[in-house]
């Protein structure tokens, strides 16, 4: 029986197509700045997200740390929402490898609102109090449901840090679910932050990776931070490889396909009686549930596979190697075996 893996979108595998570009890809050593196929990936990165410069890392931990060390001095104060992957999900490396004191902003489904940021930053000139340096924001939200910053939202946050002399970062992990759900421009978006980053391991379908962009300084400073971490790879090329093809293949585009999978998931189950208590405007579902975990195995039993959440939620997501067949299945099997009384 074929397994419906809605555990997550970095699950998707590259497709016959994607691995045959892998494989043609040209090589050389990325450390020394010699894979053509990085850094065409780079440039063409950089002029998608409105930025100067960018950088392959092998993963979005790796982008936000790096982010994080170069914005912040040890000891500073950085905002973030309180359901942030950068807080709950990232090992704390933020008090470890960058000394930061994480003030968690209370959040809207994931987001942070201007007006709430404005209330925590802090920045008298007094040795009894830690400076607020940097705002970081997650486009979409992971714990949030899928939501997305609009272009405006954006703005005000960015403005807000800009005016007190903060740097503002965004973890984009999911940053092509959100923009293609705004119908917002990728460089008019990414153009506002200090640094952004995008990853390819997610719904782009690639085996792995993440780019990270900027100025040409922060850039260049980024590629100091990667070695001092060992992300500094070889013949990384085969990786880039993937990320052009999706890329040149409209694999962002078709991210709007998981959205409108995801939204008839919620439709066919609401009409149930199944509660999803936040909206999933994206890619990302969370359904109440009495016994998440009895839920997961009474699912994984019938080759449909989902993430336990908290103690009343089961989390689903949908991605590129979920088709409409694999979806109807999974809306049977959801109804089949776990309506709601
Ligand atoms: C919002 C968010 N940020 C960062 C990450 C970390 O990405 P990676 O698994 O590439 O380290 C994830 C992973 O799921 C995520 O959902």
């Amino acid at each position: 029986m074929n397994r419906i893996d809605l555990r997550s979108d970095s699950l998707t595998l590259p497709d016959a197509d994607m691995r045959a570009a892998m494989a043609a890809a040209e090589l050389g050593d990325d450390v020394y700045g010699e894979d053509p196929t990085v850094k065409r990936l780079e440039a063409r990165s950089a002029e998608l997200l409105g930025q100067e410069a960018a950088l392959f890392v092998p993963s979005g931990t790796m982008a936000n740390l790096i982010a994080h060390l170069i914005h912040t001095r040890p000891g500073q104060t950085l905002l973030l929402s309180e359901s942030s992957h950068s807080l709950l999900y990232e090992g704390g490396n933020l008090a470890a490898f960058a000394g930061l004191l994480s003030r968690p902003i209370p959040d809207t489904h994931g987001k942070i609102a201007a007006a709430m940021a404005a209330r925590f930053v802090m920045q008298i000139d007094d040795p009894h109090f830690s400076h607020t340096t940097l705002l970081t924001i997650e486009n979409t939200t992971n714990r949030g449901g899928g939501t997305y910053y609009t272009l405006e939202e954006a703005q005000q946050l960015a403005g807000l840090c800009h005016e007190r002399g903060m740097k503002i970062h965004c973890d984009g992990a999911r940053l092509f679910n959100g923009l293609v759900a705004a119908g917002c421009s990728p460089a008019e978006f990414g153009a506002l932050f200090d640094s952004i980053y995008y990853s390819l391991s997610k719904g782009l379908g690639c085996p792995a990776g993440a780019v990270l962009a900027g100025s040409a300084a922060f850039i260049h400073q980024a590629r100091r931070y990667r070695k001092m971490l060992g992300g500094g790879l070889r013949q990384v090329g085969v990786l880039a490889a993937a990320g052009l093809y999706a890329l040149d293949n409209g694999y962002i585009e078709a991210l709007a396909e998981d959205h409108r999978r995801a939204a008839t998931f919620r439709e066919a189950l609401e009409a149930e009686g199944f509660v999803f208590p936040q909206p999933f405007p994206t890619n990302i579902a969370y359904l109440r549930i009495d016994n998440p975990m009895a839920a997961l195995q009474a699912l994984a039993a019938e080759g449909v596979l989902t993430l336990p959440h908290d103690p009343m939620h089961l989390r689903v997501m949908f991605h590129r190697d979920i088709t409409d067949e694999g979806l109807q299945r999974a809306i049977e099997t959801f109804k089949r075996l776990l309506k709601p009384a």
